[in-house]
């Protein structure tokens, strides 16, 4: 065989295989497959119904397994209750000086710090000088102690190598462009510089050192600063002799009395009274004149075109017996409809118009004055609903020559409609909405 042919034999054999089966499944015969198909289907189904019926009496019992669980827990949570209760009422006997022997938490968690171990973390020193150790240690031996363990990094005599923190000098440079803010230039309290030391220094082995090696150190520095001298023994008794020179240089925060004046108590709701807008930039005419034509042109123009088909519909319904709708003339209601550009800012019509500024005004012509539900009138034009004045064709006309003539607490914030032939236009056009 050449090697080409060791290559595809295998999948050449595959290809054959592949070739028979389907040989094999077109020539079966169509009807005895659909048979086996019937039979293996009911066999399904039937095998489908007893699952089932095994299913349900699996379920019946975990069911009944579950309300016992469920009474169990109960039990537990129940007398889990009871000891939390007991121990709430039981004196106080767990701290710290039981030495972790105590009695597990009721969840059986953890156990009290021991001593030692709150005393390991609670290492900080005030500048009063509470929480100090007991210890000494003197500049000679801070001389050498910050030679072994910090000079690498802050110089010989604590002046800072290359980029490291220099802890000393900088006295007099506070008020300078680039102050130099050192233990002796700039900490207004010493305890800070043994609890910095004591807590985090030698860097990368913070906690390593005695503490009379801490408090030599810190002798060190305050020698380095020429703070005190060389003879100079610091220790938890003499920790308050030493004045550190700008001690008087911080201002204690008094913005609590200082700047109480500025407090008063913040409004946090309904603190503006609710703003109302009474008209629209369109309305005032300060919107430029020709935007608003197109839009204008373009609005009229898709109205026409869904209106036509509404009022050919209407045309062919039988008017309502005994009151028949007047007719309406289109040509003044499409002059109104120009007009009601005016309204718009305030007023919806037409199908699923809303009450905005102003009521929905469908069906408005011969209605009673104030008759949409939901819209808050004023109580001059709800007043004159009450009375059951109806907006006629007259009444309508004198309310849209001058509102606040025709009711002059009304709220609707519009000058008035001075020519004749636009209101009537447009009460015309609002007929169209009846
Ligand atoms: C490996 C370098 C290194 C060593 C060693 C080291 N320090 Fe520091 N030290 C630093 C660095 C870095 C900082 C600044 C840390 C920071 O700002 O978070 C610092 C900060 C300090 C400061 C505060 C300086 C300031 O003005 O903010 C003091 C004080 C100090 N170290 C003391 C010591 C003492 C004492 C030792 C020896 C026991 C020591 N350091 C050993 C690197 C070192
Ligand atoms: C600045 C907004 C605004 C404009 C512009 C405006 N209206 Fe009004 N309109 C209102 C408000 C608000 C009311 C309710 C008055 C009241 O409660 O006192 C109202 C009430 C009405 C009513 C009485 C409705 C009812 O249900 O009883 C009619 C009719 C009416 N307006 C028609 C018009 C027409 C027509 C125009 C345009 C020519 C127009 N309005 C322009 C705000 C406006």
């Amino acid at each position: 065989m050449s090697k080409f042919l060791n290559i595809f034999a295998p999948s050449l054999g595959g290809a054959a295989l592949v070739a028979g089966l389907a040989y094999g499944v077109s020539t079966r015969d169509y009807r005895a497959a659909e048979a086996d198909l019937a039979m293996a289907q009911s066999d399904r189904a039937l095998a489908q119904v007893e699952a089932a019926t095994a299913r349900i009496a699996e379920l019946e019992a975990a069911a009944t397994a579950a309300t016992d669980a469920q009474g169990a827990a109960e039990a537990e949570l129940a007398s889990l209750r009871d000891q939390m209760a007991a121990r709430d009422s039981a004196p106080r006997a767990m701290s710290v000086s039981t030495q972790g022997a105590s009695a597990p938490g009721p969840f059986g968690l953890g156990r009290d710090a021991l001593p030692e171990e709150v005393a390991a973390w609670n290492i900080d020193v005030l500048p009063d000088g509470t929480g100090l150790p007991v210890g000494s240690g003197d500049v000679w031996t801070g001389d050498e102690v910050f030679a072994e363990h910090c000079a690498s990094c802050h110089g010989d005599f604590a002046e800072g190598r290359g980029n490291w923190p220099k802890l000393a000098g900088g006295q007099g440079t506070l008020d300078h462009k680039d102050p130099l803010k050192t233990v002796g230039s700039y900490w207004p309290y010493l305890s800070t510089t043994f609890d910095y030391v004591r807590r985090s220094m030698p860097f990368g082995n913070a906690q390593s050192l005695s503490d009379d090696d801490v408090y030599a150190i810190v002798a060190y520095i305050l020698y380095s600063n020429d703070l005190v001298d060389d003879d100079f023994v610091l220790s938890n008794e003499t920790f308050l002799d030493v004045e550190m020179p700008n001690a008087e240089g911080f201002i204690i925060d008094d913005r609590d009395t200082a700047e109480a004046h500025f407090w008063t108590e913040p409004c946090m709701e309904n603190c503006k009274d609710a703003v109302e807008i009474t008209m629209r930039a369109a309305v005032l005419d300060v919107t430029p004149e020709e935007e608003g034509a197109e839009e204008a042109t373009m609005d009229s123009g898709t109205e026409a075109a869904t209106e036509a088909p509404a009022e050919e519909a209407s045309a062919s319904e039988p008017a309502p017996a005994g009151d028949a709708a007047p007719a309406i003339d289109m040509a003044l209601a499409s002059e109104g409809e120009d007009v009601f550009k005016k309204c718009k800012s305030c007023h919806q019509v037409g199908d699923g118009a809303k009450n905005r500024t102003g009521p929905v005004l469908n069906g408005v012509v011969g209605a009673v004055i104030g008759h949409v539900d939901g819209f808050k009138y004023s109580n001059d034009m709800a007043a004159l609903g009450e009375e059951g004045k109806v907006w006629t064709e007259e009444e309508l006309s004198k309310f849209l020559e001058k509102p606040k003539g025709y009711l002059s607490k009304t709220k609707m914030s519009f000058a008035g409609l001075r020519k004749e032939d636009d209101r009537k236009a447009v009460i015309e056009y609002l007929k169209t909405f009846n």
